[in-house]
């Protein structure tokens, strides 16, 4: 209720959502605690690794990433979602009727492409998250499928664009893409209300925006006004030279075409250590080492940890909360008898086959940063 709340009063405070609270000299933001401010001009917060404590994360502490201002006004009763471009009869929906359409829920953990970006070498400019532009919520909305099955799409329409209302500031191209129809089509893509069970707070799509299960968070377009069904992919810079990977291994200063990359589609599978932290100092004894994983479309079928840089790997225990698209966690027991310093490293795998990798390929975006984390600790008599 504190959020459907939240929700509502922020129609109107838009900008005035982030300030400085003097006296404790710390950032307050509406509906956010404890969180990393990456960016204040368009709001970018990143969760710290200690919230990553359970399989859904709180919405306070859900990580926020916007490409440019959020709109700073948005008429509840005003609003519109229309669908339109390639199919027979365009629709126009406000808030209400999406309400009385059937809704659905599917429990996904949403990955900005862009997490992990700050320790990739050589250092690429951009939003220099660490590891907290990830959390996993209850999504809840109509099917993206239902709405374009109504609006019957054309046998031309091939790819399905999103348009949101944020604000576009100067010479910025707007935040528009687009996904194929293929996924578009599919019964788990939805135009999304509720997360965890609330009204959608602002800062993440209020009133609707799109989710995209399994996609990097990219695709999941918030404050969502257009979907327009189109006979080719959309053609601007968030298409392209924006989340697009090389096709091949690239060197600093090379450009991406169309021709040598391809449009970021599902996460990688990937890893992280949630405890113990770096350079923890602990007694002799048992150590549980835990942390979580996560694979996009596919599911996670193991986490491997090693104590001896990756010459052996034991095999770690995945948690009972489990559901498509969304991350696991996992714990590990270890006996770590004697002082010294110990390097853990975690590794997952998935049901696609997929193995996380001890390096990754460089690329100019620092996309899918998804290396074997690793943490030292000391051992202390
Ligand atoms: N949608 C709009 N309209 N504008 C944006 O800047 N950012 C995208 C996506 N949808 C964005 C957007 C990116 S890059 C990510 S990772 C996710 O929203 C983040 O969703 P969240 O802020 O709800 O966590």
């Amino acid at each position: 209720m504190a959020f459907a709340g939240a929700a509502t009063a922020s129609v109107s405070a838009c900008r005035a959502l982030y300030f400085m609270d003097e006296e404790e000299a710390a950032p307050y933001i509406a509906g956010k605690s404890g969180m990393i401010v990456r960016s204040s001009r368009f709001l970018d917060l990143e969760m710290p690794r200690e919230y990553v404590t359970s399989f859904i994360t709180p919405l306070e502490h859900f990580f926020v990433r916007n490409h440019m201002h959020e709109p700073s006004t948005l008429d509840r009763a005003g609003w519109r979602l229309r669908v339109g471009g390639e199919v027979e009869k365009p629709l126009s929906l406000s808030l209400a009727d999406l309400d009385q359409l059937q809704s659905h829920t599917i429990v996904n953990t949403l990955e900005c492409a862009g997490n992990g970006r700050a320790s990739i070498e050589p250092h690429v400019p951009g939003i220099q998250w660490q590891v907290g532009a990830v959390g996993t919520a209850r999504f809840s909305g109509v099917r993206l499928a239902d709405l374009l099955t109504r609006a019957g799409v054309k046998p031309a329409g091939q790819h399905v664009m999103f348009r949101g209302l944020d604000e576009v500031p100067g010479k910025v191209p707007p935040f528009i893409r687009s996904i194929p129809i293929e996924k578009a089509r599919h019964p788990d893509t939805l135009v999304a209300t509720h997360m965890n069970g609330v009204r959608l707070f602002k800062h993440h799509g209020f009133p609707a925006r799109a989710l995209i299960p399994g996609w990097v968070g990219a695709a999941s377009c918030k404050w969502l006004a257009e979907v327009k069904v189109l006979d080719r992919p959309f053609e601007g810079n968030f298409m392209n030279p924006g989340y697009r990977l090389p096709n091949g291994s690239i060197r600093p200063g090379d450009s991406l075409t169309l021709e040598n990359s391809h449009s970021l589609t599902t996460l990688a599978v990937k890893s992280l250590i949630v405890t113990p932290r770096e350079a923890a100092k602990l007694r002799p004894g048992i150590l549980q080492v835990r942390g979580v994983a996560w694979a996009g479309e596919a599911d996670i079928t193991g986490v491997d940890v090693s104590m001896d840089s990756g010459a052996t790997w034991q095999p770690a225990r995945l948690s009972r909360d489990r559901a498509p698209y969304a991350w696991r966690f996992w714990k590990h027991s270890l006996n770590l008898r004697r002082p010294g310093s110990y390097t853990i490293i975690s590794r997952a795998r998935d049901s696609q086959g997929r193995v996380q990798p001890a390096s990754v390929s460089w690329n100019p975006g620092g996309y899918l940063n998804n290396v074997t984390p690793q943490v030292t600790i000391h051992v202390e008599a």
